[in-house]
């Protein structure tokens, strides 16, 4: 976030939109006090904006806990969200495998997410079930990503303009 944290803000009511159901204890400075820390360069935690005509779409955070309860290891993928105009035209799997990406530069074996509502999202990108178990009143699915050798749908979903906050281009592409 450090090229653009101007739009902290709009990012987090997007998270606050999306998510306030599920975490109504936290408001909308809270979103962005927590965003804000999320700012770093090639490093966890980092965050990544997927820009479209150069506007924010979308944003994917690469954490080291996602989950209070802290009983699976490190990183993780988190908060992966694409404003509604943007779905449908492959952001939102491209940020995933940017993020996946990025773990694995930083030396991660595994990647790992929770998810209330989207396993079959991410099992068509290769992510497998973990655990199941209830959390914030819910119950979630726990999935891994491993991350060694090839990630065989980085390129299938590579977003025309992508820009990231955190970890710079997307891999591949030119700064
Ligand atoms: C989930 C989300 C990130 C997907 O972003 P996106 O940019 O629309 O996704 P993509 O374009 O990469 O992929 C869309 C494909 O996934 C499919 N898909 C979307 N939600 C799905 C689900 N719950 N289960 C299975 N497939 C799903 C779509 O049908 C579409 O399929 P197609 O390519 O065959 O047409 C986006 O819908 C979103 O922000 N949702 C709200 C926040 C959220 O739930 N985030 C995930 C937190 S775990």
């Amino acid at each position: 976030m450090a090229d653009h944290r101007d739009a902290i803000p709009m990012l987090a009511r997007w998270h606050q939109d999306e998510w306030a159901s599920r975490t109504p204890h936290l408001n909308l400075g809270d979103r962005i006090a927590r965003l804000e820390n999320l700012v770093g360069r090639h490093q966890i935690p980092s965050t990544f904006v997927a820009l479209v005509e150069d506007r924010p779409a979308g944003f994917a955070c690469l954490v080291a806990h996602d989950m209070e309860t802290r009983r699976y290891p490190s990183p993780w993928l988190a908060s992966v969200l694409v404003a509604p105009p943007y779905r449908g035209r492959g952001i939102g799997s491209a940020l995933s495998e940017w993020v996946a990406e990025e773990a694995r530069d930083l030396g991660a074996n595994d990647l790992f997410l929770y998810t209330f509502n989207k396993e079959a999202y991410y099992t068509r990108l290769g992510w497998k079930v973990l655990a199941r178990t209830d959390y914030l009143g819910a119950s979630v699915a726990v999935m891994v990503r491993h991350l060694a050798g090839h990630l065989p749908y980085l390129n299938s979903y590579r977003v025309p303009s992508m820009r990231g906050f955190g970890g710079g281009p997307p891999p591949g592409e030119p700064s």
